[in-house]
């Protein structure tokens, strides 16, 4: 049971599309569940929360967000247990960063211990589409944006939160093959690099599509001023290991999204007893180690992704490849206590899930 900290509105789908769903053919993000939670702001204030069945939106074409970009999502992800119990992986690292988002993006704050419950509470109603196949779970999409109608440039009055929520599947089905990027930004100093506002993905589309068509999935981004520190990938923070150590960009700097996943390994990892550097890193440093055999494993941390293990790097005319899976005693190890955690396998020592 979920206390009842807010009054919501429901309103329940007469037309469950339950029975429709192909469970062993989830695509990523393409199956939505029955019901979304919708709640306005206006006149200076959130007004009540509403979970309606999920449908499309009316917009006038003057929507703010659609011209001006403020708009910013979250991603987290909730599953289920042999027993039916409801798991969500740290919600309250997202509400943190989505409250830091509306601030950056000058959007009026949803409060953190609100976003936590109405995310509850819808995925509460949609239970049953939390999948229970192992490596499948339900995606939850938090997202916000300006819904003046007006053409000027400001920050908007009014406002839609939303949240729905998708069973998926993988988001890489394979490791994954990314380039180091030299030329074009994801984001610089100043800018909005930490948000996560839709620009920066718009933004990245076509370096990323560029890199594709040279066989690589992502781009490995690196800095705005120099292009000599690696920074992080299209949908994940980058770990790599070199001569045992974890070493990861830090964060400190405001170009790069605080991953809720890449904390949890860089906390869980530290917990074992391995060295954990958050650090600048520089290309060099990565080629070297990787020309060397210093690097021996490398590994991107996403909601998304989940611990997406590097197949090769790609550096200007050269691609590295990165030893077999089966060597990577870490990042598997990482990757399948993450796994089994999240699932309500093994034993929440961290106090990092909540359940209902
Ligand atoms: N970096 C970017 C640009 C992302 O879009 C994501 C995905 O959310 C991440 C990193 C990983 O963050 P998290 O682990 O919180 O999902
Ligand atoms: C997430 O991992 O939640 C993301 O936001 C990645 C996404 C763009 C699919």
């Amino acid at each position: 049971m979920i206390e009842d900290t807010v009054s919501i509105k429901i309103t329940k789908t007469p037309n469950s599309r339950l029975q429709e769903v192909d469970w062993d053919n989830l695509p990523f993000g393409k199956v939505f569940s029955d019901h979304m939670l919708v709640m306005d702001y206006k006149d200076g204030a959130w007004q009540q929360p509403e979970i309606v069945p999920f449908q499309s939106l009316q917009l006038h074409p003057a929507t703010s967000a659609i011209h001006y970009g403020q708009s910013i999502f979250e991603g987290m992800k909730a599953n289920r247990t042999k027993e039916d119990e409801v798991l969500i992986f740290r919600p309250d690292l997202n509400a943190k960063r989505f409250a830091d988002s509306c601030i950056r993006m000058c959007m009026p704050v949803v409060p953190e211990e609100l976003f936590t419950d109405l995310i509850k509470k819808v995925v509460d109603l949609d239970r049953e589409w939390i999948p229970k196949k192992e490596g499948y779970s339900l995606y939850i999409r938090p997202f916000m944006f300006a819904t003046d109608d007006y053409i000027g440039i400001k920050p908007s009055d009014n406002y839609k939160f939303i949240i729905f929520t998708c069973p998926v599947g993988a988001y890489y089905s394979q490791p994954v093959r990314v380039k180091i990027e030299e030329y074009y930004t994801r984001a610089a100093q100043g800018g909005v690099g930490r948000a996560k506002t839709a620009g920066n993905y718009a933004a990245s589309l076509y370096p990323a599509k560029l890199a594709q068509e040279q066989g690589f999935h992502q781009l490995v981004w690196t800095d705005a001023v120099e292009h000599k520190y690696i920074e992080e990938s299209g949908t994940m923070n980058i770990i790599f290991i070199k001569d045992g150590k974890l070493i990861t960009p830090s964060e400190e700097k405001d170009t790069i999204l605080k991953s809720v996943t890449k904390r949890s390994v860089v906390e869980i990892a530290r917990h074992w007893g391995f060295e954990v550097e958050e650090r600048n890193i520089s290309v060099e440093e990565v080629v070297q180690g990787l020309k060397e055999g210093t690097i021996t494993d490398a590994f991107g941390a996403g909601t998304a992704a989940t611990i997406a293990q590097i197949a090769a790097i790609g550096y200007r005319d050269e691609v590295f490849d990165l030893p077999p899976l089966e060597s990577r005693e870490v990042s598997n190890r990482i990757k399948n206590y993450l796994n089994d955690l999240k699932a309500g396998k093994i034993e929440d020592d961290m106090n990092w899930l909540i359940r209902f």
